[in-house]
């Protein structure tokens, strides 16, 4: 049985003051024990969320990490091996921000997921199709796709140890959820193709929805057979509201 996870990207978000809050929210919440729960704060607040956190089973991620493993002359980047000191144990690669407004590649994706797993940081590969992709039928082409560019160069196996996100641009930040049948056919496609290289990876890797996730939807997304979790942004600052989500994954 594959271990629900629900997952908070913080984005861009928060002062120390508002940080500080949001621990505090959080560590009043009743979590389901079924559930992995983990928060993807900026890099600046990384220690304080884990020492903040500290007793409470929420796991603390990276939004981005380094192309290269160890620490080195890479001027405004964050190597892997020192986000695991920190204290991390996951790391987002791939997010669409950062494919659309930065311009990450895949063949930056490819080196940023192999140095994460190099250094025992789990990758959270996210993928997903814009609203001109979906609309030309080319969903399955472009996360495949997406999806491909990993397996192609890093083996089938490095997904054993991560997990995928699919994240509907469309729906990312907008308010526009993908129905829960519409996000399940995509997951479906992508644990089949996994599953066309290797049964039990695809068995076992988490699926993650993302693009609009709340507390009034979760549950419904939640209850689709391929759907393992979420990916949750705008709501994950709200510590009642991702509490919420939490407890909707558990059920
Ligand atoms: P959203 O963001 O929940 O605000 O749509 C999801 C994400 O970008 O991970």
């Amino acid at each position: 049985m594959r271990r629900p996870m629900v997952a908070g990207n913080w984005k861009m978000h928060g002062t120390r003051a508002s940080v500080a809050e949001l621990i505090k929210g959080l560590s009043d919440q009743a979590l389901p024990s079924g559930v992995d729960v983990a928060v993807f704060p900026p890099s600046l607040f990384i220690t304080q969320v884990i020492e903040g956190l500290e007793g409470k089973s929420i796991a603390t991620g990276a939004q981005n990490s380094a192309v290269e493993p160890q620490q080195g002359a890479l001027t405004g980047e964050v190597a892997p091996s020192q986000l695991v000191d920190a204290g991390c144990e996951l790391v987002l690669i791939g997010h669409s921000e950062r494919r659309q407004i930065l311009g990450e590649q895949d063949s930056t994706l490819i080196l940023k997921f192999a140095a994460a797993q190099a250094c025992g940081l789990k990758p959270v590969f996210c993928v997903g199709e814009t609203l001109e992709e979906r609309e030309a039928g080319k969903t399955l082409e472009v996360v495949g796709r997406q999806l491909d560019s990993i397996i192609g160069q890093l083996g089938i196996k490095a997904f054993a140890d991560a997990i995928i996100a699919y994240e509907p641009v469309w729906a990312i930040g907008t308010g526009l959820t993908a129905t829960p049948q519409q996000a399940q056919d995509v997951h479906k496609a992508i644990r089949e193709q996994l599953a066309a290289q290797d049964a039990e990876v695809a068995q076992n890797t988490r699926l993650l929805y993302g693009g609009s996730v709340k507390a009034a939807n979760a549950a419904e997304l939640f209850g689709m057979p391929d759907i393992d979790g979420g990916l949750i942004g705008g709501a994950s600052l709200n510590a009642d509201e991702f509490g919420a989500i939490c407890r909707a994954a558990g059920n």
